[in-house]
């Protein structure tokens, strides 16, 4: 069993009165990937605000193997959580409709979303298992703890924003 305490009180000891997002997302990242057994990715996407005002996923900070950079709103299992602003624990990834395999030997996902200060989904936390029913809801709930932390780290705009 993961020991969630354990990586939140690391997490808050990284991140606590650092003002730089992507080195508190990035450190994020590769605590998660170290603590918990069994991923094959683990990083963030974050909202970027279209200049028509729609709204997609950006790749952000993340250890793994290399990702898709623009995932759209309601897309895939992040797009999904984004739209939805639910997680999503998906056991078996080739049986959730519009996945994106970013990387073939994923096997089952969790994505959570994480809010800004207006309370709208500013990111989503993503991880990824070539086991499948790798995320339990023991596994949920302990991410949930982290998520105060997590959306401390998140910057106040998307970098993409404006480009
Ligand atoms: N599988 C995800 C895309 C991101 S990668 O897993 C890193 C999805 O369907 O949203």
């Amino acid at each position: 069993m993961t020991d969630y305490r354990g990586i939140r009180l690391a997490l808050e000891g990284l991140t606590e009165g650092i003002p730089y997002p992507i080195a508190n997302l990035a450190n994020a990242a590769a605590l998660l990937f170290e603590q918990m057994p069994g991923l094959n990715w683990a990083g963030f996407y974050l909202t970027r605000v279209r200049p028509d005002g729609g709204r997609e996923l950006v790749l952000g900070p993340f250890q793994g193997r290399p990702a898709c950079i623009v995932i759209p709103w309601g897309r895939g299992v992040c797009g999904t959580a984004a739209a939805r602003n639910a997680a999503q624990l998906v056991a078996d990834v080739h049986e959730f409709p519009g996945h994106i395999a970013c990387d073939a030997a994923s096997a089952s996902e969790a994505v959570i979303p994480l809010h800004g200060p207006d309370g709208s989904v500013a990111g989503v936390l993503d991880l990824d298992s070539p086991r499948r029913g790798r995320f339990s809801e023991e596994d949920l709930a302990g991410l949930m703890t982290l998520v105060p932390c997590l959306e401390a780290c998140l910057p106040a705009v998307c970098p993409e924003a404006g480009t």
